[in-house]
């Protein structure tokens, strides 16, 4: 299913006449990929498509795309059934590992990617992470599983119970990946005590002082958010807002959550360093263009 892979559009690259001004050639810092559920770190109409464009546009920079486990079958296993502390913490030791990312670096996550990145960042200080760019991600979680981008429909329907029922059970949570970031927001109490991930980033267990620092190093955290999104429900989470408790239409204002406070989101607010990109499409139907206008830039950035 083409749905939640990286659509990129037939336009042809358009090399600005901007771009050899902005290009800082040899001081573009590396960048790293997380990809989604249902995708994998390579193949070339993915991610690895994703990977060529940036290193055309940024003179070739060292572009790092994420593969959990040795083969790309692990790698797209991963994406369900290895628990997100486990790939946090096997990816922190891998960047720890790479010398060419001691400097710093940047940071981009696609999808479920994008909270995996950021648990990154809050968990694994070193190698410093510069810039976060989440792309449809799931900063709140999530309510709803419409669609499964790879999985035939029967998988998909059986994944949907699961979570509906029984995301908040132990052999669950350690089974199913997206179990972790299962939010219900009827039962806010049972997420909170029974989400092995996502409750934890979000510093709603208890409050990770690290975390915060952590997070409040970034230069900038951007988050973009697909406005015709039909898989991630409710769209808002991937700009890190969620329905107010208690019921699931309404949602709350992003200054006016718990997290907004409890994560520092405040502090980075403030500092002007959290930005909101919305863009129409569905989830991850990212163009070159869109791409190489928005977010080359913000890679420039030295
Ligand atoms: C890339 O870097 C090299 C060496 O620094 C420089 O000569 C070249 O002009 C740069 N190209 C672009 C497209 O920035
Ligand atoms: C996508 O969503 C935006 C914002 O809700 C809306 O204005 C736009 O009409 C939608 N586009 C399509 C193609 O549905
Ligand atoms: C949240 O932000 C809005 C404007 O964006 C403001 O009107 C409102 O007072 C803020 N609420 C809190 C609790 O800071």
């Amino acid at each position: 299913m083409l749905s939640a892979a990286i659509i990129l559009s037939l336009g042809y690259l358009i090399w600005s006449a901007s771009a050899g001004g902005t290009s800082g050639a040899t001081t573009v810092l590396p960048v790293v990929l997380w990809h989604g559920m249902g995708d994998t770190c390579c193949l070339p109409f993915s991610l690895g498509s994703i990977k060529k464009l940036i290193e055309e546009h940024t003179n070739g920079t060292y572009v790092r795309s994420l593969k959990i486990g040795g083969n790309v079958v692990l790698d797209y296993e991963s994406g369900f059934f290895v628990h997100p502390n486990e790939q946090v913490e096997y990816v922190c030791k891998h960047l720890a590992q790479d010398e060419r990312l001691a400097k710093g670096y940047n940071a981009i996550g696609f999808s479920q990617g994008g909270q995996f990145l950021r648990a990154v960042a809050q968990r694994c200080p070193e190698p410093p992470m510069r810039t976060l760019i989440t792309l449809g991600g799931q900063h709140q979680g999530v309510f709803g599983l419409p669609k499964c981008p790879t999985l035939t429909a029967t998988s998909c329907e059986y994944l949907s119970r699961l979570l509906n029922e029984a995301a908040y059970e132990e052999w669950v949570q350690d089974e199913l990946v997206q179990a972790t970031y299962w939010h219900d927001p009827l039962h806010e109490n049972h997420y909170r005590l029974g989400s092995t991930f996502l409750a934890d980033i979000n510093n709603e267990l208890y409050l990770n002082e690290n975390y915060i620092e952590n997070l409040n190093k970034l230069k900038k955290f951007v988050m973009v958010k697909f406005l015709n999104d039909t898989i991630v429900q409710p769209k808002d989470s991937q700009w890190f807002q969620f329905y107010t408790s208690g019921q699931d239409q309404v949602i709350q204002p992003f200054n006016e959550s718990k997290v907004y406070k409890d994560l520092g989101l405040d502090r980075m607010l403030r500092k002007g360093k959290l930005q909101f990109l919305g863009i129409e499409g569905d989830h991850l139907a990212i163009s070159k263009a869109w791409f190489i206008e928005h977010l080359v830039p913000l890679l420039l950035l030295a």
